[in-house]
């Protein structure tokens, strides 16, 4: 941080957070390629929007086409992916903007690493708890299969490892609960949270 000296803006987060009357939130999502996080992200963020929230939702599909397109899914290329979006998410929050974010996240201290980041009061857990098992059936994209044949390398949960939360906020077992449920539910508890006061 040599030579940077980072400029103090007129506008704070808190007035911004009067103008859109809201309180912005991280909600994190992280679980297994094929887990649901992606549905399940699309889905409350609709509910939200309807609901009158101004919300963002970053996906690891669409920001690795972007953003993150110079990444690879080697553990070094997926912490960077991580952090950046830790980065981003803390720019959300401070435009007032509830966040959502669908990554695999499989490592333990990144997603420690977001939530000092975006600091822990703005940071809600949520891992989408779905076996391997019934994520590799399912393998919407045939990335199960094409890993188990060796043509995809370092997949996550075959040839890459898989941490799972130990301690989420929120944990949703997918194959158990409907989109519906598991959307109602995430919105019972994400509601007070970020309504304004
Ligand atoms: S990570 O681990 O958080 O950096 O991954 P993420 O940015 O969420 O990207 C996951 C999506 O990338 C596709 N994909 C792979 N996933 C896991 N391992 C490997 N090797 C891989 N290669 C491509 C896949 O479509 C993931 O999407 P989801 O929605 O998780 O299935």
């Amino acid at each position: 941080m040599n030579h940077i000296y980072p400029i103090k803006t007129k506008v704070s987060r808190h007035q911004r957070e009067q103008l859109l009357q809201q309180r912005p939130l991280l909600i994190w999502f992280t679980g297994l390629s094929g887990s649901g996080k992606s549905t399940l992200a699309v889905q409350l963020e609709a509910q939200l929007h309807d609901a009158g929230f101004k919300t963002y939702l970053l996906d690891g599909d669409n920001i690795r086409a972007g953003l993150n397109k110079d990444l690879t899914f080697t553990d070094e290329g997926r912490v960077e992916n991580i952090r950046r979006i830790g980065e981003v998410s803390k720019l959300m929050l401070d435009a007032g903007i509830i966040v959502l974010s669908a990554f695999i996240s499989p490592f333990h201290a990144d997603r420690e690493q977001v939530k000092n980041i975006v600091g822990s009061e703005n940071y809600l857990e949520v891992f989408v708890d779905t076996p391997i098992e019934i994520c590799e059936q399912r393998d919407v994209k045939g990335l199960y299969k094409k890993a188990r044949a060796g043509e995809v390398k370092n997949f996550t949960g075959i040839d890459s490892p898989y941490e799972a939360p130990q301690n989420p906020d929120i944990a949703i077992p997918t194959h158990r609960y409907s989109v519906e449920e598991s959307v109602d539910q995430l919105m019972n508890r994400i509601l007070p949270r970020v309504t304004a006061e």
